[in-house]
């Protein structure tokens, strides 16, 4: 069934003295309406660290929803070979999130080629546990660079679109790192508590525009994460580990549940942690 409303457009427009305009109820009641595998038809995503792990996931998973994707990593083979595999659903994007004009460069061509985005899931990172002592300072930097300002440039990307249309969504994915502080875990704990600090924050601000903002926040998953850290001492340490870990789909669901609720409903933080992880 056709349910477009004639003024309303591809967005909402707005809420007057808490009253819900006509726009806005039909979005929900289409939302609510949608079952199986069109879920997300018609929204268009930018998931950032899609040729690995959790990334990979979730863009696959928003694309068997029926959302348009777009993959972005530095490594492209990984991610044309993700494209392959969904047959074309998801579209490969070399991307360096430390590289703040090519982050913008890429939004502006996904606007320009697609008309709107929707969503941007900041997923990139990097998790380069090390003893404070040893003064890994360069992986510091990189922590950083990766997981904080590259989150930021995604940020500062999309939301004059958003903002424009008065429409979208930011997820942030965080950890239970960002929670709770552990030994050699100092700068990666202290970037993800800034994420989630930054998200709430900016969730707070964006209210006006009806753009969402969530945090996802993982325990273990099994992924190429851990395997580039280079303190030997954390390598151990992490081998001696023999909990049953997430996989990377347990939280591509946890995504996809945030993302299809219907426009009034925020999903403000998700953690996931593998029955087993005490903290
Ligand atoms: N696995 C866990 O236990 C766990 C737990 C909590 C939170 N997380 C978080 O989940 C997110 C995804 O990690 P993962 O576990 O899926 O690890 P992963 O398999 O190593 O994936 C990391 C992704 O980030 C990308 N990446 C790294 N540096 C980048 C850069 N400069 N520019 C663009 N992309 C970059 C990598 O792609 P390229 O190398 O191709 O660029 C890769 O696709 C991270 O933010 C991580 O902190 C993971």
């Amino acid at each position: 069934m056709n349910k477009s409303v004639a003024g309303c457009g591809d967005g909402i427009r707005s809420v007057t003295a808490g009253r819900l305009d006509p726009c806005y109820t039909e979005l929900i009641t289409d939302t609510a309406e949608r079952t199986g595998m069109a879920m997300l038809k018609g929204m268009v995503a930018l998931v950032t660290g899609a040729s690995s792990g959790i990334g990979e996931a979730v863009a696959e998973a928003l694309a068997r929803e029926g959302a348009t994707v777009v993959a972005a990593a530095r490594r492209l083979d990984r991610l044309e070979a993700l494209s392959a595999r969904t047959e074309g659903a998801v579209a490969p994007a070399q991307l360096d999130v430390t590289d703040r004009g090519g982050f913008q460069r890429l939004v502006d061509e996904i606007v320009e080629r697609y008309g709107r985005l929707d969503v941007l899931v900041n997923n990139a990172g990097v998790m380069l546990l090390s003893y404070m002592e040893k003064l890994h300072v360069d992986e510091w930097d990189r922590m950083i660079d990766v997981n904080l300002k590259g989150v930021l440039y995604g940020i500062a990307a999309v939301l004059p679109h958003m903002k424009e249309r008065r429409s979208g969504h930011i997820v942030n994915v965080a950890s239970v790192a960002g929670h709770r502080v552990f030994p050699a875990g100092a700068v990666y704990c202290g970037t993800k508590f800034a994420v989630r600090a930054l998200s709430e924050g900016l969730r707070q601000e964006l209210t006006p525009y009806r753009i969402r903002v969530t945090v996802i926040s993982p325990g273990i998953v099994r992924t190429e994460l851990a395997d580039h850290i280079t303190d030997e001492d954390v390598r151990r340490e992490m081998a001696a580990r023999t909990l049953v870990p997430l996989q990377a789909g347990d939280i591509a669901e946890a995504v996809v549940y945030a993302v299809s609720r219907p426009p009034h409903v925020d999903v403000n933080e998700i953690v996931v942690r593998p029955t087993e992880q005490r903290t």
